[in-house]
Formats: C-alpha cells, sequence, structure tokens
C-alpha cells in the first residue's frame, strides 16, 4: 500500500511533468479536467498532511495575497551586462578580435536577445531554492515566491542535473498578456505599461504573488553557471538544461564563420517581430568553456560576449497639428496629429508628446517632418525633427494655457511634468471620468453603468458627482436609449449592493489624486473611518506608513473643500460603508449554524469579504464540501469535482446575488 506521503510525491511528479509538457513543449498529455481533478487530488492530501508541506509543490503555483517585503541576497557570480554593438561593422570587429586572441577554430553561438528583466535561479538537489533579481549586479531582491508562479520555471528537474547549479535567463511578459493587461489598467485609470520589459518587471516586484500569478509571466533560460557542469561547450550545457525542464530558446544557433554569423542576424532582424514575445537584439557568445575562460573579463563584461541591437523602427511624417487630452484626473495630455505612416506593421497616425518639457526640448513646429519611432513601446513617441526638411516654418507648438474642455486656467505644480485643469468639479471630463472611476470593478463595481450611460446620464442632467448615483430611480435609467426595464433594474440592483461595498474600496472609489488602491488600503486601515480621515493632520497622515508629504496635502486639500464634505454627507445617507468592518462584531444571526463552503469566482465581493460575511452573519466558513455542509456560495467557474460532490451529497448552492440578498434582509443593527 502506498503512504499519502508517497501519493503525495507521485502527484506532484505526475503534475511537474504534464505542467512541462504543457507550458514548455507546447504539448499537452493530459486533458485540462483530468490534471484539474490531480491537482485537487494533490491539494487535498496536502491539506491532510501539512507536515508534508513543501513550497515547490506544483499546488504552489497560484501564489499568495500574503504580503512579503524583498531580502538583498549576493549573487554567488555578479551579473555582468555585455557591451553592445549596433551594426556589422562592430560584430565583424568582435568576431576578428576573438579570432586574433584564441588563435584557433571557434564556434560562435548566436541567440536571441530577450527584452525582459533578467533573473538568476538557484537549484539544489533538483529543487528551486532562490530566484534573485539583478539588482546591481552584485545583490539582488529575492522574489522566490513570485518566480514560483512562472509556469514555464521548473520547480523540480527531471534527469541528470548537478547537485548545485545557477541557471540565469529573462523573465517576460508575452505581448498578448501585456496588451491586455494595459487595456485593463486603462479601464481602471491606472497609469500604463510603456512596454512588456517594465510590465514584467513591475510585475516580479509586486508584493502579492497571487496577482503575478494571474500576469502569466515567461522565462527563458541561457546562461548556466556552476563549478561542475555537465558539458564544455555553452551550447551543450542549455541543451542539457532543456532536457531538466527549463525553457531554452530554440532559435540558438551555432555559427562557425561570420558570414553566418551576419545571415543570422539578418533574418531575426524581420523574423522576430512574428515572436509572442519582445527581443531587441541578438547575443553573441563564443561556444566553447575553455575557450570563454581564455577570453576573460573586462571590468564589466565579458570579453567572450556581444550584444547586437536591432535598429528601433523609426519613420518619418508630418506634424499636422496638436490636441490636448484631459483625463480623470485633470492631466493634460499633449498629442500629436500625424499623417498616417506604416511603422512595424501599424498605421500610426497619433503620438504622445507627454508634457509641456518634451515639447519645448524638441523645438516642434506645425508642419515640420517628425521622426516617429515605436521600439518596444506600445504608443509611438516623437523622437526629432527633421529640421533641415523646414522649407516654410509654421507656428511654434507652445503648450495651451487653458483647459480645452472648461477653459479653466492650467497649474503645473512644482517639481510635476503635467499641467492639470484644477476645475475638478466643473469641468465635463472630469465629472465623467470620476463617475467611471468610482462604478468601476475595482471600487464600487456598480455593473451596467458604462463610459456610455454616464455620458447620457450627464447630458440629461441626472448624474453631476458621484452622489447622484444613489438617487437614480429605475424610470429615470428606463427612459435612456437602449436601456430597458430590465436592465435599468440590475443597475439599479448593482447601485444598491454597492452600499455594502467595504470601507477601503469606497475610499479608492473617491478618486482622490495619488489615493490608488494601497494608499486607499493604508489609510482605512490607519484612520478606521472617514470622520477621523476628515479629522486627520498633515502630520498624522505623514506618520502613516508609505504616505508622504505629497499625498497628505492632497489627502488634506481633498477633505477641505466644502463641495467635498458635502458630497461625503450624501452618500453617508445613500448608507455607503465610512468605517471599517468590525471583524468580530455580529450582524445578525441569520446563518446561525450553517456550514458554507466558498467556491469560484465573485463580482461583488472578494473570496475573503465573503468569508468575513459568512462569519458576522453567525455562520462557519468551511474548506471542503462533506456530508455536514449546508450551502456551497457558487461563483463562477466553481471546480467541477466540487459541483459533483455536492450534487451527490445534496447540498444547496447558492450563489452571490442570492446570498447577499439573504444577508441584506437580515440586518439586526
Ligand atoms: S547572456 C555574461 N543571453 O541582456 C553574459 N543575456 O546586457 C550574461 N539578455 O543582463 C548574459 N537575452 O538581461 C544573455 N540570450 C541572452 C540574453 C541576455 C537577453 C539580457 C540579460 C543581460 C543583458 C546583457
Amino acid at each position: 500500500m502506498t503512504t499519502p506521503r508517497e501519493q503525495i510525491e507521485q502527484l506532484r511528479n505526475e503534475l511537474n511533468a504534464h505542467n512541462y509538457s504543457y507550458y514548455v513543449l507546447n504539448a499537452p498529455t493530459i486533458s485540462d479536467f483530468e490534471f484539474d481533478a490531480k491537482l485537487r487530488q494533490l491539494q487535498k492530501l496536502e491539506a491532510d498532511y501539512p507536515d508534508y508541506f513543501d513550497p515547490n509543490s506544483p499546488s504552489q503555483r497560484v501564489g499568495s495575497d500574503l504580503n512579503e517585503a524583498f531580502v538583498q541576497v549576493a549573487h554567488s557570480y555578479p551579473m555582468l551586462s555585455l557591451a553592445n554593438t549596433y551594426s556589422a561593422g562592430e560584430v565583424t570587429e568582435f568576431y576578428e578580435r576573438v579570432r586574433k586572441a584564441l588563435n584557433d577554430d571557434f564556434e560562435v553561438v548566436c541567440e536571441l536577445k530577450y527584452d525582459g528583466t533578467s533573473i538568476s535561479l538557484t537549484y539544489e538537489n533538483g529543487s528551486l531554492v532562490r530566484a534573485v533579481t539583478r539588482g546591481d549586479g552584485v545583490q539582488g531582491d529575492d522574489v522566490t515566491s513570485n518566480v514560483r508562479t512562472i509556469q514555464t520555471i521548473p520547480l523540480r528537474l527531471q534527469g541528470d542535473y548537478p547537485s548545485k547549479f545557477e541557471i540565469r535567463g529573462e523573465i517576460l511578459m508575452p505581448w498578448d498578456v501585456f496588451e491586455s493587461l494595459n487595456r485593463e489598467r486603462e479601464a481602471q485609470e491606472e497609469p500604463l505599461f510603456a512596454n512588456p520589459r517594465n510590465a514584467a518587471s513591475g510585475t516580479l516586484k509586486l508584493q502579492n504573488s497571487a496577482e503575478v500569478a494571474r500576469r502569466k509571466l515567461d522565462a527563458y533560460l541561457y546562461y548556466l553557471l556552476g563549478d561542475k557542469l555537465p558539458m564544455d561547450t555553452h551550447y551543450d550545457n542549455l541543451k542539457k538544461a532543456a532536457e531538466w525542464g527549463f525553457k531554452v530558446s530554440p532559435a540558438m544557433k551555432k555559427c562557425t564563420s561570420l558570414d553566418e554569423v551576419l545571415a543570422y542576424i539578418d533574418y531575426w532582424d524581420k523574423e522576430r517581430k512574428n515572436l509572442p514575445v519582445a527581443t531587441d537584439g541578438m547575443v553573441l557568445k563564443v561556444n566553447n568553456l575553455l575557450q570563454q575562460k581564455n577570453l576573460g573579463y573586462t571590468a564589466k563584461s565579458p570579453r567572450w560576449a556581444i550584444a547586437y541591437k536591432f535598429q528601433a523602427e523609426k519613420a518619418c511624417t508630418r506634424l499636422n497639428s496638436v490636441s490636448y487630452q484631459v483625463g480623470r484626473t485633470g492631466a493634460i495630455t499633449p498629442v500629436a496629429n500625424l499623417d498616417p505612416v506604416q511603422l512595424s506593421g501599424t498605421v500610426v497616425k497619433r503620438a504622445s508628446l507627454h508634457n509641456a518639457d518634451i515639447i519645448a526640448g524638441l523645438d516642434l513646429h506645425i508642419g515640420d517632418m517628425v521622426f516617429v519611432e515605436k521600439g518596444g513601446e506600445i504608443i509611438p513617441k516623437i523622437t526629432a525633427v527633421d529640421t533641415d526638411a523646414r522649407v516654410l516654418i509654421g507656428d511654434k507648438v507652445q503648450f495651451i494655457k487653458t483647459c480645452p474642455e472648461c477653459g479653466s486656467t492650467l497649474v503645473r505644480d512644482d517639481g510635476e511634468a503635467a499641467h492639470y485643469c484644477p476645475n475638478e468639479d466643473g469641468c465635463s471630463p472630469q465629472i465623467k471620468g470620476k463617475i467611471e472611476h468610482f462604478v468601476s470593478r475595482k471600487a464600487m463595481n456598480i455593473d451596467g453603468l458604462g463610459t456610455e450611460t454616464i455620458a447620457l446620464l450627464y447630458e440629461k442632467g441626472l448624474l453631476r458627482n458621484v452622489a447622484d448615483i444613489y438617487d437614480l430611480k429605475v424610470p429615470d435609467l428606463a427612459r435612456l436609449e437602449r436601456l430597458g426595464t430590465k436592465s435599468a433594474h440590475n443597475i439599479k440592483e448593482a447601485i444598491d449592493v454597492s452600499k455594502q461595498v467595504p470601507f477601503t474600496r469606497v475610499l479608492f472609489a473617491l478618486g482622490i489624486r495619488y489615493v490608488g488602491e494601497t494608499v486607499a488600503k493604508k489609510l482605512a486601515s490607519a484612520f478606521h473611518s472617514i470622520e477621523a480621515l476628515q479629522a486627520a493632520t498633515v502630520e498624522e497622515l505623514i506618520a502613516v506608513d508609505e504616505i508622504g508629504e505629497r499625498i497628505a496635502q492632497s489627502v488634506k486639500a481633498y477633505f477641505e473643500k466644502p463641495e467635498h464634505q458635502e458630497l461625503i454627507a450624501r452618500l453617508k445617507e445613500a448608507g455607503l460603508t465610512f468605517e471599517m468592518a468590525e471583524t468580530n462584531l455580529p450582524l445578525s444571526d441569520t446563518l446561525s449554524g450553517l456550514s458554507i463552503v466558498i467556491s469560484g469566482t465573485f463580482l461583488h465581493h472578494s473570496r475573503d469579504e465573503y468569508k468575513l460575511l459568512i462569519e458576522q452573519h453567525g455562520g462557519k466558513n468551511v474548506g471542503s464540501v462533506s456530508a455536514k455542509t449546508d450551502y456551497i456560495l457558487a461563483g463562477d467557474n466553481m471546480g467541477p469535482a466540487k459541483l459533483e460532490k455536492a450534487q451527490k451529497l445534496g447540498v444547496k448552492i447558492i450563489n452571490e446575488d442570492d446570498f447577499l440578498h439573504l444577508i441584506s434582509h437580515s440586518k439586526n443593527q
């Protein structure tokens, strides 16, 4: 008979092998359903036998909500950079230098230069023990718990690996993940990532590994280090690493002549545009490790390798005009309107000009021929003006002085790059933007009130600020174009449900400048209620962890405005939550004596919030379904095994809305 420990080991090995086939080889060996069933079996055993916990178990790939600060770790071998080259001539010089120094035959391995963030992984006895960022090259941040969530990084190796070694590579955010993340951030009015590199390194530094897991990073490994490496060439060592389970670039090629190297560079300069991840060049490495050793290092980089950087794609076109957009916070973004031009496979008509300093630095004039570059960025940028092409000089581009929407005089605070329209409560894009932010998923999560509906309600004079939302009546909504009575009822219902949104999210929803999700959490847990926060002095605000002068001043200024005081009074009157939930204060005994399992993903509250709600209403939240379970609170994507078990045992399934309905009618306050 197999012991639980053996069963756990067996399942972990099986799941690791399936993960490798799926993520690294792109060749699944099992259906998703069977995989999930095995994973659940493992999770159950691990829950029953916590002594066998292993951070490298495939069950740990989902990450955790716990905050973890990063510890600085010294690299056992410094993480060097490579000398950059930009032309065939410089590559030839490198090749000749190596030939002279070695005075023997040699091979050069050509690889893609991945444009992400570098990582150093340490494995001991086949297990990942540490993942450290480059940092300053000598020491970096220990980001192991985040790296464990990256599916293409093996947690346990297979085959004949050395007992201890390091492997280095690049962590990347694939283009499609990057684009959808930015779309999500745009909808939330969060700052966009300029390119997948910034997105990958930002993600790796997140404090919440569950969020890292959601962002689906990828990794390519390209450099094996250790005292006892299995093979004596770089190429063969990487082939070995691939056998142990690492994702190694299939684009790696051994070349024996300079012509071959140059032809390969040429090939990838075009072909790389079809890759799912960003690359910014090629890396050339002398293959033989002994020859590498003989060539040695300069103070900064190896003499046995160089990087060749691809030219960023450029186009030249005419600047027709500059327009100015007003965001939710009043920040003004200048945008260049261009003659349409083809660039990296898309037609570019607009380019961001960022701020007044950038415009002044370029000495832009209307009608100028300008160079646009895309590089790894999503929004093309203007990098220079072709002054030789100026025949007739147009008007100099002068940053506007007044708001294009409401005419208010713009302001620019000390040390800020952006100009702002100060008319927060009277400038239409700011008003509509604030309402859109207020109803967004991470704020009050009022489904159905989209951009168009908000614009219509605004035009009809029914919405002037966020408090008006709670005065909306079903007939007001039903009268709007394209909105039927059913949708109107649904919106009204979502508005009512939002009154239970916890204080931290309400605070975030108000849209106070610089108060994002994290700052809102810090402020809510420090002050507990809106009254305490309103009464706080700048000094008291600064005393809170991570709150600086800039945020403190902004919070203070927000609450000092009589319009905002009135707004908050109205929202309070409407019944929104303006204090932290008293976790140990029971709200009712509606669920008294009931055991409830939570399963799936939810729209209105997080799982933790539901757990709290169950307890506050006298119920008990339990982890797995059994004959003693009374209800399953089921969201979307409830696990099929749970569903089957529930049906077999006759456990009642209740959805999110019914659950909220049940408890909302039972408050005994
Ligand atoms: S080898 C000592 N190979 O480029 C040599 N680096 O400027 C170690 N990179 O920090 C690096 N793709 O982040 C190597 N195929 C590749 C690479 C690569 C991208 C990055 C890496 C490194 C930087 C060098």
